[in-house]
């Protein structure tokens, strides 16, 4: 038997490492994603995950987190057969656009396709003990992403509410040209907070603001004020010590070139920047001024969300 599964990346628009405390974030599903294929194999023989060519057998006591993360997906909820699944991703490892959460979340349909009787949220399930083996803490908002696309408020507590985007977003994605790990960036702000709650609370503080501000935004095609809202959220994540010497390049790179507005996207200390733009042709712009300056990227355009799995 086989069945397959699809997932979207992500860009988080706002409130990255916020949102882990409890705090809103804004975040929307791009076009690049992941895809995976399960074929059930005979009883007995090794579940495997085929990663881009790469052969991962399922095994929690591995010191490899994508065998680790294989076997909880497997481990979660109803028994699965023994599997071979093949996956790819469009999506750099490590480069802040929600790899890991999109192959955990294809994967996931894909495994939970195999059985005759859906169950509703199993796919979800299996895509978050996936992504709980890579980033220890995460509140979920990858997963959401993945899961769903278009443009969404997400809090831990309450999960993802789609938002109506008037103008779609057309958002240029820069690449800082190092990947980081999601769970060293989040277990660094954790430290900080330990040492200086109160710095840390206050930077929290004001992204919930920028975050309520830019739903607002986003809802009444308030372009420029987004943008603004952007480079203040950039700013904060700056002082929590998340942005890099390539991350402030890109970001004023774009905005010298007519982006409205720039910031990290995800757990900072590397990966990507957004930049937003008012349309495809002062997205050229950007992202000629970024080639002029030794960076790639790629444009992205983000809507409606598309409905819950
Ligand atoms: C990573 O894409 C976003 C973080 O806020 C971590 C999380 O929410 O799980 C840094």
């Amino acid at each position: 038997m086989k069945a397959a599964g699809a997932a979207h990346g992500k860009v988080i628009l706002l409130g990255e490492h916020a949102v882990v405390y409890g705090a809103p974030a804004l975040a929307a599903g791009i076009e690049r994603g992941a895809r995976a294929e399960a074929t059930t194999l005979a009883p007995g023989e090794a579940s495997r995950l085929d990663l881009g060519g790469e052969i991962i057998a399922a095994d929690a006591e591995s010191s490899d987190d994508r065998a680790r993360a294989f076997a909880a997906l497997l481990a979660e909820g109803r028994a699965a057969p023994a599997v071979l699944v093949e996956a790819t991703s469009e999506l750099p490892a490590g480069g802040g656009l929600g790899s890991s959460a999109a192959i955990g979340v294809a994967i996931g349909r894909a495994v939970a396709g195999l059985f005759e009787e859906a169950i509703d949220g199993e796919a979800a399930a299996r895509a978050a003990a996936w992504e709980r083996i890579f980033h220890g803490n995460p509140s979920g908002i990858d997963t959401a992403a993945a899961a769903i696309g278009g443009c969404f408020r997400f809090t831990r507590e309450h999960g993802a509410h789609p938002i109506q985007v008037v103008a779609p977003l057309v958002l240029c994605v820069g690449w800082s040209g190092s990947t980081s790990s999601t769970r060293v960036m989040v277990e660094g702000i954790a430290r900080l907070r330990a040492r200086k709650p109160e710095m840390v609370d206050k930077s929290i503080a004001g992204i919930t603001a920028l975050v309520a501000n830019a739903a607002l935004a986003v809802e009444a095609g308030d372009l420029g004020g987004l943008g603004k809202l952007l480079d203040l959220n950039q700013m904060i994540l700056a002082g929590l010590l998340l942005s890099t010497g390539p991350i402030e390049d890109l970001c004023a790179t774009a905005r010298a070139a007519g982006a409205l507005g720039a910031k990290l996207t995800g757990a900072g200390g590397g990966g990507s920047v957004i930049a937003l733009v008012g349309d495809d042709a002062a997205a050229e712009k950007v992202l000629g001024a970024w080639r002029g300056a030794g960076f790639s990227g790629f444009v992205t355009r983000v809507g409606v969300s598309e409905g819950a799995i």
